[in-house]
């Protein structure tokens, strides 16, 4: 199957949404910790269940009358849609259920089958998958636009509501669809990345609805200076790379620091970047390099967008240099051509500085737009309430490959342009209520009876999941803590565990304690 997450993550982006603008979606937008995508089953393979009967295609949608805010049903419902299939199950096995999160689900509908952890689940146990897409993102939309008055009822509350009210309300599309719901049938709760945070929590906060789940890449800790998105990078990029990047970045804080314009201005030039007037700008636009790393899979091959970044900074003539890099002078220049020579081009096209990477033009357009879908905006909004994960520099007494002048504001201002009158009358700057949310569920400490979370060392968004470096829950043979060489939610792929043999043993271990879980379930109801 072609993983398509190896495409440029802007790529992804920009596909995302059909708007005629091209500037809707800013360079600037931060890359969301989406689920890997995979190439769409086709619709010729038939489906078949266990007795020959064919099925439908999984690319069928359903859709699931939802409501609009659980804490207020009488506002009515919107048309959630989700798909579905049967062909793994038997009478008494488990329905798995997984949303993607902040996507467009219908890209999605490979999760129901068993090139993925949720259908090598069903296969093993005789359970029936189906994958459920977020409010607010696809067309699961509870209003027609993405207004902050629309956007009241998008938060992580109402989509752990959304998981549980579906559960306990859908009658699937499927023999006796209407006789599985929890208490019924076990329930298995399956997500990744920010979907494996809302497994997390909703297992925690609706333990009487899904009995057991499978937590990838969870980024269960709401973290407001998220520096520890480039800590995983530093250590597992190639040490050269490394090495020459952290030199440049600190050489371009100290040229900020000291502020002598002609210094700063040489700086920009040498990046191609002299266009932009705010220095925080210009250090947010060097952090562009990393986030490719985002789309890495252990079988991604040697000619992604990272590489070929490290390739630009670390072969000199045809030579790369030994693990402690070139030094500061030669690094600096390679990369800086890099950026003049093609990386610009790839990420801005004709744009100029301002319009591409600049974003303190509080009157663009682009920051109001509030057409369905959009799922950068819809994204923010999460992150601008509740998550924060604002990409900033490390603290001074650590060492950073992202420039320590931007800070969490640089992203919190922009969140007063974004969503004008949603923070305070007086504050047009977000204030992420992360501590909030880390006491409602528990964030890195959380126990929860029957929940694997599964990591990746490589994975950028470790650092807010049970894996980071310092956290002190171990986990338990109730809740599993399994880790492997892999980056952001390899694991969810069958694929992966066929190139890395600590993600097979990720995988198979999974699967024997879902196998052990699920025989221990009894009915209540
Ligand atoms: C085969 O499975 C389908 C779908 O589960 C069901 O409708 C049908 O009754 C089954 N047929 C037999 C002979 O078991
Ligand atoms: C996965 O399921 C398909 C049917 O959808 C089946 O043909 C294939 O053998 C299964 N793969 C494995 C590894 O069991
Ligand atoms: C799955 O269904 C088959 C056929 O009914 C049965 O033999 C098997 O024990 C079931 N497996 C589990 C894990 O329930
Ligand atoms: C679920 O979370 C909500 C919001 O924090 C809280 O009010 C409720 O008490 C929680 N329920 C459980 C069972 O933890
Ligand atoms: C140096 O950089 C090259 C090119 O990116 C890379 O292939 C190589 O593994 C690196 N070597 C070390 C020791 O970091
Ligand atoms: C940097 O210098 C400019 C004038 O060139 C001045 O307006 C600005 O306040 C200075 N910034 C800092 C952080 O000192
Ligand atoms: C998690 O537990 C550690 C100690 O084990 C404690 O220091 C920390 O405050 C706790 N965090 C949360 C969010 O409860």
């Amino acid at each position: 199957m072609l993983l398509l997450s190896a495409l440029p993550l802007l790529a992804l982006l920009a596909a995302a949404t059909a708007h005629p603008s091209r500037h809707e979606t800013p360079a600037f937008v931060p890359p969301r910790p989406s689920i890997p995508r995979l190439e769409t089953p086709s619709e010729e393979i038939p489906v078949v269940s266990r007795n020959g009967t064919q099925l439908p295609a999984y690319t069928k949608t359903y859709y699931f009358n939802q409501l609009i805010d659980h804490s207020k049903p009488s506002l009515g419902t919107f048309q959630q849609r989700y798909w579905h299939t049967y062909e793994f199950y038997e009478t008494g096995g488990p329905i798995i259920l997984s949303t993607p999160g902040e996507v467009d689900a219908s890209g999605y509908t490979s999760y129901l089958t068993n090139s993925t952890i949720n259908g090598r689940i069903a296969q093993q146990l005789n359970g029936s998958t189906i994958v459920l897409e977020h409010r607010f993102f696809g067309e699961s939309n509870p209003y027609d636009d993405l207004s902050v008055q629309s956007l009241r009822v998008h938060t992580v509350q109402q989509a752990i509501e959304d998981l549980a009210y579906f559960a306990q309300n859908v009658q699937l599309p499927m023999p006796g669809g209407d006789q599985v719901t929890p208490g019924k049938a076990p329930w298995i709760l399956v997500g990744g990345s920010y979907a494996g945070a809302l497994t997390s929590y909703a297992m925690n906060n609706k333990s009487d609805v899904f009995y057991a789940g499978y937590a990838s890449s969870a980024v269960v800790q709401a973290i407001v200076d998220f520096w520890g998105y480039f800590e995983p990078i530093r250590q597992s990029m190639p040490a050269n790379c490394s090495a020459d990047v952290q030199a440049v970045i600190a050489h371009v804080d100290s040229v900020l620091a000291a502020n002598d314009s002609a210094q700063v201005t040489a700086l920009k030039t040498t990046f191609g970047l002299q266009g932009l007037a705010h220095n925080d700008d210009f250090a947010a636009a060097l952090q562009q390099n990393f986030f490719s790393w985002q789309s890495l899979q252990p079988d991604s091959g040697p000619n992604g967008d990272f590489y070929k970044f490290c390739d630009a900074l670390e072969v000199k003539n045809g030579v790369s240099a030994p693990a402690a890099g070139w030094g500061l002078d030669y690094a600096l220049q390679a990369w800086g051509s890099y950026w003049k020579n093609s990386f610009y081009e790839q990420i801005c096209g004709s744009d100029d500085n301002e319009l591409c990477l600049g974003t303190y033009d509080s009157t663009n357009p682009y920051w109001s737009y509030t057409y369905t879908p959009n799922p950068g905006r819809s994204w923010l909004w999460l992150l601008c309430n509740e998550f924060g994960f604002n990409f900033d520099g490390a603290p001074a007494s650590h060492p950073t490959v992202a420039s320590r002048f931007v800070t969490a504001v640089w992203s919190e201002r922009q969140c007063g342009y974004h969503f004008p009158g949603a923070f305070g009358s007086n504050s047009a700057i977000a204030s992420p209520n992360a501590v909030g949310l880390n006491n409602a569920y528990h964030g890195w400490n959380t126990t929860t009876e029957r929940l694997i979370f599964a990591n990746g060392v490589r994975d950028p968004w470790r650092e807010a999941t049970v894996a980071a470096d310092g956290t002190t829950n171990a986990g338990s043979d109730m809740q599993p803590h399994l880790l492997s060489d892999g980056f952001h939610c390899s694991d969810l792929l069958v694929r992966e565990g066929t190139v890395s043999a600590k993600i097979k043993s990720v995988q198979d271990t999974a699967v024997s304690y879902m196998a052990k879980w699920i025989a221990e379930w009894e009915p209540t109801a």
